[in-house]
């Protein structure tokens, strides 16, 4: 796209976009542009129409919705009355200004509220209480009959039910494919080494869009209805008609059809703002995807009163939510080798900001995926944040290929030490370096993970450092770490002055280790005091993590106590298990293993817990969950002090609970505890627990 700067030819050049991009939407191609980025097309021709009223000819994309006509081997079909298309407000203060407008022009109005759908949408004609057609929106006047599937839809009656039914009514809703069905789909697909679809409302289209209605019948597809079209009430009478839009709610359920449970009438803008924000709050757990709500003025009468505009009504506006799907570049697409030598492919993308962040890079997890995903470097990807979920690469936009694209093939040998890489077992889905001993990049993932919070918690030893302290040759592995002397510290330029400096009347010379360079051996003195579970953690065993540390460390007292103990003897503490015993065997039968563990222990490492004589017993056999924020504890002290007073703290309520602590926000966990009658205890409670254990009274 070239973007010129003369109104007019810009103009132009808009409109053929969004006619071709609306084309694609509404036909059979896939779209090749995010919806995001297609609304900030109409969004800027809309300012473009706003500050040059010459160009706004009637037949613009801002004047009409939907896809020009074409040929599409589906009956056309004319709406009796036209279908609606919805304006655009993508922030709070465009919220704001729709409802002031409302006061000014009509008074204070009460508002319906409600979820919008990401499907498309439907007219379905009802004479005399049967269905005679099931028509898509097309361009709003004309649509494709698509009768014979919707007919197979279980969500619509063929028949009306109740007394007040007119003699034609045209119902308006929304299609869609519900979440578990497109999941299912996908995974059904999958099985049979198919690709799956992109997301489910492009599924629900081209289901409904079947010219084979026995294929739509296999697609579980759902409807929402909203609206009513043209109505001719005959014998019915005027007494069913509906004075407010969610009256036509209640009409619309009593006729059998579904509407939202999730609408909501109110009144005031703040009571609408913290509508949206629920409901973008809920917006993972419905059961169809959202992209975000419609307000729409209760009483029908002022909903006349402001009347439309060519396409779309004045009493309503959409409010989307910030986009989850956006479109980027795949720029590459690179390994990493992780500190147990897994090496994971991962995309590199041109920057974008989807769901409030910039992503740059998401995992492909593994060569499997990329193959599964059909993505090639230098394709354009539908790249996916679903709230809090970690970003993820959905697959290549095909339609968008220039033909420049790279396949990627997965490398044979490490991309750190050229090591060939391996299935662990026959049929993993991952490679790795099997050279754990010598292989610079595992060795410098696994220094930083010592570091990391969840380990040994060492602040200044992060990934940087940890590829300072290798690539120096002062480290040649984890062994040396805590023997480390400010000699050695001296020799890493990441730790040492650039140039003379004074600080606290101190003169230090350029090649002098920088305050940054004392702190690490300060906070590496620090870390060999923290608890054994820690120092197991930091060894970076496979399948070790902290449960089973915490496990070990509970059972064994000490780390000489773990090395000697036998793989059954190991396999029996609760929470290690076979698989975790056998890898605990396995880590300490391999010399330069041991010799870690020895230079750490001479360093002065802690090697073993002391039995603090002032802590009792007090929780032996109990299980504890502790959700919700506490003041005096993190989640790791939370949990130290269950666990060293013998206590087992859990992760989940079950009934085998035997209390829940539930700090600030505590949320299902707690819900759930209710339900289950597992006593619920405020951290006061909790502190007087583990003093003095369960009371009997
Ligand atoms: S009302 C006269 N309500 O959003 C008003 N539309 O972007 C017509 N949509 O074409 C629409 N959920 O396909 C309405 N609760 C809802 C909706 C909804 C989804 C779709 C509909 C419409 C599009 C506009």
């Amino acid at each position: 796209m070239s973007e010129t700067t003369d109104p007019r030819a810009r103009h132009q050049e808009l409109v053929q976009e969004i006619e071709e991009h609306r084309a694609r939407y509404y036909g059979d191609d896939a779209p090749t542009i995010s919806d995001a980025a297609y609304d900030a097309l109409e969004r800027e021709l809309h300012d473009l129409e706003d500050a040059h009223p010459e160009l706004a000819e009637p037949d613009s994309p801002t004047q009409t919705v939907g896809a020009a006509r074409g040929e599409t081997g589906f009956a056309s079909v004319q709406h009796r009355e036209r279908m609606m298309s919805l304006d655009n407000a993508f922030s709070i203060e465009d919220v704001e200004a729709w409802f002031a407008r409302l006061e000014r022009e009509v008074g204070t109005q009460e508002v319906v509220c409600e979820p919008k759908i990401d499907g498309l949408s439907i007219s379905l004609t009802y004479e005399n209480g049967q269905l005679v057609r099931g028509v898509t929106r097309g361009d709003g006047t004309t649509g494709e009959d698509v009768t014979a599937n919707v007919r197979t839809m279980s969500d619509i009656p063929e028949t009306l039910s109740g007394d007040h039914i007119p003699d034609i009514v045209e119902i308006r809703g929304e299609v869609y494919l519900p979440l578990a069905a497109f999941e299912e789909l996908n995974a059904r697909l999958l099985e049979q080494g198919k690709p799956p679809y992109a997301n489910p409302r492009n599924t629900a289209a081209g289901s409904l869009r079947q010219k084979d209605p026995e294929v739509t019948a296999t697609r579980p597809l759902a409807v929402t209805t909203y609206a009513l079209g043209a109505l001719e009430w005959g014998q019915a009478g005027a007494d069913a008609r509906a004075e407010t839009q969610a009256g036509i709610y209640s009409v619309l359920a009593g006729w059998g059809l579904p509407v939202s449970e999730h609408t909501r009438t109110l009144s005031g803008v703040e009571a609408i703002e913290r509508f949206l924000a629920e409901l973008e709050d809920k917006r993972h757990s419905m059961v169809h995807e959202i992209d975000g709500a419609v307000l729409k003025v209760n009483s029908r009468v002022v909903q006349g009163q402001l009347g439309s505009t060519s396409r779309a009504p004045r009493w309503a506006v959409a409010y989307k939510f910030p986009p989850e799907e956006v479109h980027t570049k795949l720029e590459d697409i690179r390994v990493d080798v992780g500190r147990t030598g897994r090496v994971t492919p991962y995309g590199v993308m041109t920057p974008v900001t989807v769901a409030g962040s910039t992503v740059t890079y998401a995992t492909l997890h593994n060569r499997h995926e990329v193959k599964r995903k059909g993505v090639k470097i230098g394709d354009t990807v539908v790249l996916r944040k679903a709230g809090d979920v970690i970003p993820e690469i959905v697959g290549p936009v095909v339609a968008a290929r220039t033909g420049d694209e790279q396949d990627w093939e997965m490398p044979q040998g490490c991309p750190s030490c050229g090591t060939e890489l391996v299935e662990q077992k026959e049929g993993d889905k991952d490679l790795r370096c099997p050279n754990s001993q010598n292989c610079p990049a595992q060795i410098i993932d696994r220094i930083a993970f010592i570091g990391s919070r969840g380990a040994l918690d060492v602040e200044v030893l992060g990934e940087k450092a940890a590829a300072a302290l290798v690539d120096a040759g002062v480290l040649s592995n984890e062994a040396g770490l805590f023997s480390l002397t400010e000699a050695d510290l001296a020799r890493v330029p990441l730790f040492t002055l650039e140039s003379d400096s004074k600080k606290d009347g101190i003169e230090r010379k350029a090649g002098d280790v920088s305050t940054n360079g004392l702190r690490l051996l300060e906070n590496l003195e620090s870390a060999k005091r923290q608890p054994l579970w820690r120092v197991i953690v930091s060894l970076s065993m496979r399948h070790v993590g902290p449960t089973a540390s915490r496990a070990l460390a509970t059972a064994f007292g000490s780390l000489p106590s773990i090395r000697e103990a036998t793989e059954a003897q190991l396999a029996d503490v609760d929470g290690v298990g076979p698989t975790i015993a056998a890898s605990v065997t396995r880590w300490f039968d391999v010399a330069w293993h041991q010799d870690i563990v020895d230079q750490w222990a001479a360093a002065g490492v802690r090697m073993e817990d002391e039995r603090d004589s002032t802590v009792g017993r007090t929780l032996e056999g109990l299980t504890i969950v502790a959700t919700g924020s506490l003041e005096q504890f993190t989640r790791d002290s939370v949990k130290e002090a269950i666990i060293s007073r013998g206590g087992k703290a859990s992760g989940s309520v079950s009934k085998k609970t035997d209390y829940v602590v539930a700090g600030a926000n505590a949320g299902s966990k707690a819900d759930k505890a209710e339900q289950l009658g597992v006593p619920i205890l405020s951290e006061v409670q909790f502190v007087e627990l583990l003093e003095r254990g369960p009371q009997q009274d």
